[in-house]
C-alpha cells in the first residue's frame, strides 16, 4: 500500500482524500489537545501547520467531502477543563524514610518498644520494592472498576478513571470472589524502561518533545485529557494497598496483597514476609541486586508491618503510618567518560560549561551530557572556594562516576583517577567567548566583592550567541512583542544572514524572496527528516505549503505595527543586564525619550566617577548604573543602536498631568514598605496625578504615605504636623 499521507494532493482519488480527511482530523484533534490542553506539544508548530494547509488543499479540491468535525472549522481545542476532584476517604499517605540499616534497626526497635506489654505477640513485616512511579487507588463496587484517582496532596485527588482504564495491568472486573462489596485498591502506576525509550524514539521520529524520565512521563501520561493517549503510553501497575473497604482484604498484609493477584491485580514478586531486622535487609540487598534488571524504576524497599490489627494499634503519624517505612536506595551510579568540554553562549553571555559524555545508561535513562556549571566547578571547587570531589579536576579523556536521583538531572560525582589517561591535561576553559572571540571575564560581585564564578563573553551584541539570543529577547512578549516571529523565526533569519541585529528586523521586507526561501528550505528539511526518520518517501516535493505567502505579509505586517514601540518597552528590548521591565520603567519615566538616556547613558559612561555623575533616580542602584555605564560605553552598541533608531521611534514617556487631581501641586513622601505597589509606581502614579515626589520630609511636605514599618520619616512627620495616611487611604484620594 502506498502512503497516503505524503501523496501530493492532486493525484488524491476521491475515497483516498475521504480517508487522508479523516486521518489529518484526528491527528490535528490530538496534537490541538496536547498542545492547548497539556501544555506538551507533541509535533513541531511547522508539522502542525502543514497537516493544517494539507487538509485545507484536501478539502478545497474535495469540497464536498469537508467533514463536520474538520478543523478548518475550528481554531485549537477547547480550554482544558481540569479533572474533577475526589477526595480520599482515607488518605493516601506518604511514608518515612530510612536511609541506612540503623534507621531500619530503629524502626523495628520502635515497634518492638511499642509493643513490649504484650509478651505473647509475635510481630512480622513485609518487604517489598518502592515503585518509582505514581499512586493511584482504584475504587471496586461489587468487583467492578467505577472510579479511579490520583494521590492529589493526599487528601483530594484527580478523577482519572477513563485514563486508567486504558491501562491492562488494572482489571476492568474483578476475577475469582469473595471481595469486598466495596473496595479501593491501590497501587503505583509506572513506566517500563523499553517503553519510555520507544516513547522518545517515537517522539524524536515525529520532531516532538524530549522526555525526561520515566516517571515524570508516567505522571505525564496520566493526566491527558484524551484517554487514548493514555491507552498509547502502555503504562503499567502494581497492587500492594488499599484505602476504604466494607471489609478488611485479610488478616495480614502479606495475604491481602496474595488476595489482589487472585483478583486479577499484579502484585509484585518481590515481597516477602520477614520476622528480623536480618531477614528485612537480607530482601533489601536482594532487591537492590536485582534493581538494574527489573526493567523499572525502583527508589527503595518497603517494610511494613504485617498484622493489620497491629498496624491499627501502632497508628499514625501526621500523614505517615507508624507501622512503615520506605528504605531508599542511594542514587543510582554509572562510570562513563568525558569525550569532550562544550562551552554554550547565553544571552547575557554566560559561558557554560558542558561534559558530552560517551553514552551510558543511569537507572534506565542515556544519559550523555551533564552540565559543568562553571571553570571552578571543573577545577574542583565550589562558589565558595571549598572542595568538591575532594578536589579533583575534570578533564577530558576522564573516567567519571556519574549518578541519578529520580528527578534529579545527572551530575558527576568523582572522577576515576585511576583511569585517567596519562596525557590527560587540566581543562583550560577559554578566556575568549568560543562564539566570537570577545574576551570573556570574571566580574567581581558588588555585594561579596569576590569574583563571579562565571565566565561572561563581554561582546554583547557582536557575539552571534547572545545576539540570537538578544533578538529572541527583542521580540519577546514583555518586550516588541513581535506576533510570528518566534525563536525559531530567529534562530533562521539570523543563520541566513537575513537579520544580524535589532534594526535588521525592520528591513527584513526588503528581503522578501530570500525570507521565503529560507523558509520554505527548512520545511523542506524538516520533511525529509521525517521522512527519513519514518522510512516513508513522498514522491513530489513541490507542495501547498509553498504557496503560502500570508503569513510572511502578517509577519511584515506584525514587524510594521512596532515600529513606535512605548519606551519603556524598547528600553527593556535592548536586553541591557540587569534592566528588567520595572528598571526599563524608570528609565523611561525618568529620562522620557530614548535621547535624553543616551545623552545620559554616554555621560556617565564617560565620568570618572560615573555614580557620582548619573541622577539619583529611585530604584537605580550601583548595578544598573554599572549595567548602563557597560552598554553606553561599548562603542560597538552605538553603531546598533544608532541602525535601530533609524527604524524604530520610540514614544516620550509622557506624564499626563492631571490638574483637577486632588493632590495636584502636592508635595507627596512614601515612606515604610508598600504592599499595592512598587516605590516607583507610586511616585509614578503621584506624578501623573500632578504631585511632586520628594525623598524626605519637610515643612514642605503636604502628605507623608505611610506603609508599615515606616520609622523616622513618620516621626518627623508627625513633629511638623505633616497629614499622614496609610497606603489604603491614598488609593481612596486619588480615586484608584
Ligand atoms: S505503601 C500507607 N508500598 O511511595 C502506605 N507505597 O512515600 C501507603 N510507593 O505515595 C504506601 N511503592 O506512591 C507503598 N510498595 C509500595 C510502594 C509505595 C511505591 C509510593 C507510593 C506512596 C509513596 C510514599
Amino acid at each position: 500500500m502506498t502512503d497516503l499521507s505524503s501523496k501530493p494532493v492532486d493525484e488524491l482519488t476521491e475515497p483516498e482524500a475521504d480517508a487522508e480527511l479523516a486521518r489529518l482530523a484526528a491527528a490535528i484533534a490530538a496534537a490541538d489537545i496536547a498542545y492547548h490542553q497539556n501544555d506538551a506539544p507533541e509535533i513541531t508548530d511547522a508539522a502542525y501547520d502543514a497537516m493544517r494547509r494539507r487538509n485545507d488543499a484536501i478539502e478545497e479540491a474535495f469540497p464536498h467531502l469537508v467533514r463536520e468535525d474538520s478543523p478548518s472549522l475550528s481554531v485549537g481545542a477547547p480550554p482544558a477543563e481540569g479533572f474533577a476532584k475526589v477526595r480520599h476517604a482515607v488518605p493516601m499517605l506518604s511514608l518515612a524514610k530510612a536511609y541506612t540499616d540503623e534507621d531500619v534497626v530503629d524502626f523495628i526497635t520502635r515497634g518492638k518498644r511499642f509493643f513490649e506489654r504484650d509478651r505473647d505477640l509475635d510481630i512480622a513485616f513485609t518487604a517489598e520494592p518502592k515503585i518509582d512511579g505514581l499512586s493511584a487507588s482504584l475504587l471496586y463496587e461489587n468487583g467492578v472498576f467505577v472510579r479511579g484517582a490520583t494521590r492529589g496532596d493526599g487528601a483530594v485527588g484527580e478523577d482519572i478513571t477513563a485514563n486508567l482504564r486504558t491501562i491492562k495491568d488494572i482489571p476492568q472486573k474483578l476475577k475469582g470472589s469473595g471481595w469486598p462489596a466495596s473496595i479501593e485498591i491501590r497501587g503505583e502506576v509506572y513506566m517500563t524502561y523499553a517503553e519510555f525509550q520507544a516513547l522518545k524514539a517515537r517522539s524524536a521520529a515525529s520532531g516532538g518533545q524530549d522526555y525526561v524520565n520515566p516517571r515524570n512521563t508516567a505522571a505525564g501520561s496520566l493526566r491527558q485529557k484524551d484517554a487514548s493517549v493514555t491507552a498509547s503510553r502502555n503504562l503499567k501497575f502494581f497492587a500492594y494497598a488499599w484505602g476504604a473497604t466494607t471489609e478488611d482484604p485479610a488478616a495480614t498484609q502479606y495475604d491481602a496483597v496474595q488476595k489482589f493477584a487472585e483478583w486479577g491485580f499484579q502484585v509484585s514478586p518481590l515481597m516477602v514476609r520477614a520476622k528480623s531486622v536480618d531477614e528485612l535487609i537480607a530482601q533489601y540487598r536482594l532487591i537492590e541486586e536485582q534493581r538494574s534488571s527489573l526493567g523499572y524504576d525502583i527508589d527503595g524497599v518497603v517494610y511494613k508491618v504485617d498484622q493489620l490489627e497491629l498496624q491499627r494499634r501502632w497508628g499514625f503519624v501526621t500523614g505517615e503510618p507508624r507501622w512503615a517505612v520506605a528504605h531508599k536506595f542511594p542514587a543510582e551510579q554509572a562510570t562513563t567518560t568525558v569525550k569532550r568540554i562544550d562551552i554554550q553562549v547565553g544571552r547575557t553571555g554566560t559561558l557554560a560549561p558542558v561534559a558530552r559524555l560517551e553514552p551510558v545508561t543511569v537507572g534506565g535513562v542515556v544519559v550523555e551530557n551533564v552540565t559543568l556549571h562553571n571553570e571552578d566547578y571543573i577545577k574542583g571547587f565550589d562558589s565558595n572556594g571549598m572542595p568538591i570531589r575532594e578536589g579533583v579536576d575534570i578533564r577530558i579523556g576522564d573516567t567519571v562516576v556519574i549518578q541519578r536521583a529520580g528527578d534529579v538531572i545527572p551530575q558527576i560525582v568523582r572522577v576515576v583517577l585511576e583511569k585517567r589517561p596519562p596525557d590527560a591535561v587540566p581543562y583550560e576553559f577559554p578566556h575568549e567567548c568560543p562564539v566570537c572571540g570577545s574576551p570573556a571575564t570574571r566580574e567581581i560581585n558588588e555585594k561579596t566583592g569576590k569574583e563571579d564564578s562565571r565566565r561572561r563573553c563581554t561582546g554583547e551584541l557582536i557575539c552571534p550567541a547572545q545576539a540570537v539570543e538578544g533578538l529572541r529577547h527583542f521580540v519577546s512578549r514583555g518586550a516588541l512583542d513581535i506576533e510570528g516571529l518566534g525563536a525559531e523565526n530567529i534562530e533562521l533569519f539570523f543563520s541566513k544572514g537575513l537579520v544580524r541585529t535589532a534594526a535588521d528586523i525592520f528591513t527584513l521586507h526588503e528581503r522578501r524572496p530570500a525570507v521565503q526561501q529560507a523558509l520554505a528550505e527548512r520545511r523542506e528539511g524538516q520533511a525529509k527528516q521525517r521522512e527519513a526518520a519514518s522510512g516513508k518517501t513522498r514522491k513530489n516535493v513541490r507542495s501547498v505549503e509553498d504557496r503560502n505567502y500570508e503569513g510572511l505579509d502578517k509577519l511584515f505586517k506584525a514587524i510594521d505595527e512596532r515600529r513606535e514601540p512605548e519606551l519603556d518597552r524598547f528600553i527593556f528590548a535592548l536586553g541591557i543586564r540587569h534592566i528588567g521591565e520595572t528598571t526599563a520603567s524608570v528609565l523611561a519615566r525618568t529620562f522620557s525619550t530614548m535621547e535624553e538616556l543616551i545623552r545620559v547613558g554616554k555621560e556617565t559612561a564617560a565620568a570618572e566617577d560615573p555614580k557620582a555623575v548619573f541622577p539619583s533616580v529611585d530604584g537605580i542602584g550601583g548595578t544598573v548604573i554599572e549595567a548602563l555605564v557597560d552598554f553606553f560605553g561599548n562603542e560597538r552598541n552605538d553603531d546598533v543602536l544608532e541602525r535601530l533608531l533609524q527604524q524604530v521611534h520610540p514614544k516620550p514617556y509622557v506624564v499626563n498631568v492631571s490638574a483637577d487631581s486632588v493632590v495636584a501641586g502636592k508635595t507627596v513622601v512614601f515612606t515604610g514598605s508598600l504592599e499595592k505597589m512598587s516605590r516607583s509606581e507610586a511616585k509614578a502614579m503621584a506624578e501623573r496625578l500632578g504631585a511632586k515626589v520628594a525623598g524626605s520630609v519637610s515643612a514642605q511636605t503636604d502628605i507623608l504615605v505611610a506603609g508599615p514599618g515606616a520609622g523616622s520619616k513618620l516621626k518627623k512627620a508627625e513633629e511638623l504636623g505633616v497629614e499622614v495616611i496609610s497606603e489604603d487611604d491614598w488609593f481612596e484620594r486619588v480615586g484608584k
